[in-house]
């Protein structure tokens, strides 16, 4: 009997010295387990005087609860333990993650936003992929036109349209003046719409998607200064206030008369030189960046206004053109900002 007590008292001192729950594991295999020291007691009963046998097979089953029992306290201790030591300590340091960043072009975008709802002008988006209808017909390009080349088109595999014609991915966003003014109706009218573009070219100064930001500004004494002012005002608000805009005569079908956008360049401010020499960047002061005028009345009639009654401009800047114009990023090539180049990208 007293080699039970003995047991009981060795378990002890090895149960309280466990520190870990694999410890108590062990432990309590080597006690409880089918060739654990409780069984070999009970498998070896047979050895003790028959008399004495009754009692001995009770002490061994008193020992083997109380071994239960001690075994669970100690779990239970142990696994509070466990978790307090797992608790967050507030005040060490996080792990640092690597940042992400927005592409340089949504950065644009929002900017633009931002820079237009300052002056009333809200901001819609037109489909990406467009009827020729709204893409052509509807900005005075007929079908058999010649201007119909200068924009180079993808075209949609799929249902033609009696009346909207092939589907497009749209090449320019002046789809959006003709569906504004269906969808607003009643002048006036002051819209933005940013939006993706395709057309087939691949050069340091083409990509075949890229994006444009229209704008539209319908009302009835709407004129050339006040297109050469909204100009102005969002040059100075995007590229900073050294850069002057100018409007240089040109031709589109959908306004008349017609510009494109030039703005002085950032490297030279619109001297055309820097140290000495001819501006690298811009060779003439100017770079030329949007297409601009006042829209044509055949435009106004296509989407449902009297050209009599209201006047109208509109403009479109090239996005990736406006980037590698701003001022601190010197981008010799476009396509580098469709590369997925992290290194690259990160900077903005
Ligand atoms: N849609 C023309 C282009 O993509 C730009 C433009 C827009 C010109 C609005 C005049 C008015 O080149």
């Amino acid at each position: 009997m007293d080699d039970i007590q003995t047991l009981l008292n060795t378990f002890q001192e090895q149960l309280s010295s466990t520190t870990t729950l694999t410890d108590l594991t062990v432990l309590e295999t080597s006690y409880l387990g089918r060739n654990g020291t409780i069984n070999n007691k009970l498998k070896n009963i047979g050895a003790i005087p028959p008399e004495e046998r009754k009692q001995y097979g009770a002490a061994i089953n008193d020992l083997k609860k109380a071994v239960e029992t001690a075994l669970l306290d100690r779990k239970s201790v142990l696994l509070k333990e466990k978790d307090t030591a797992t608790k967050i300590d507030v005040t060490l340091p996080g792990t640092a993650y690597p940042h992400g960043s927005l592409h340089m072009v949504t950065y644009a975008v929002e900017e633009i936003s931002r820079i237009f709802s300052k002056i009333g002008f809200i901001r819609m988006t037109y489909p990406e992929v467009e009827w020729e209808h709204f893409s052509f017909e509807a900005l005075n390009i007929p079908k058999t036109h010649p201007a119909r080349d200068d924009v180079e088109t993808f075209f949609v595999d799929g249902p033609e349209s009696e009346q909207y014609g092939k589907m497009v991915l749209s090449p320019h966003t002046s789809s959006g003046q003709v569906r504004e003014m269906l969808r607003v109706g009643k002048p006036p009218i002051r819209m933005i719409s940013i939006g993706k573009c395709y057309r087939p070219n691949w050069d340091v100064t083409h990509v075949p998607m890229f994006h444009q930001f229209e704008a539209l500004c319908v009302d009835t004494t709407i004129n050339i200064t006040n297109l050469k002012g909204t100009i102005d005002y969002f040059v100075k608000e995007f590229f900073g206030e050294n850069r002057e805009s100018r409007l240089r005569p040109h031709h589109f079908q959908f306004t008349e008369p017609s510009f494109e956008v030039d703005i002085t360049c950032g490297e030279c401010l619109g001297t055309g030189e820097k140290n000495g020499a001819k501006c690298r960047v811009c060779k003439s002061g100017w770079l030329e960046l949007a297409g601009a005028g006042m829209v044509h009345p055949n435009v106004l009639k296509a989407g449902g206004l009297d050209p009599d009654k209201y006047t109208a401009w509109a403009f479109a800047f090239g996005l990736e053109r406006m980037m590698m114009m701003k001022e601190g990023i010197k981008l010799s090539d476009m396509r580098i900002m469709y590369s997925g180049d992290v290194k690259f990208l990160e900077q903005f």
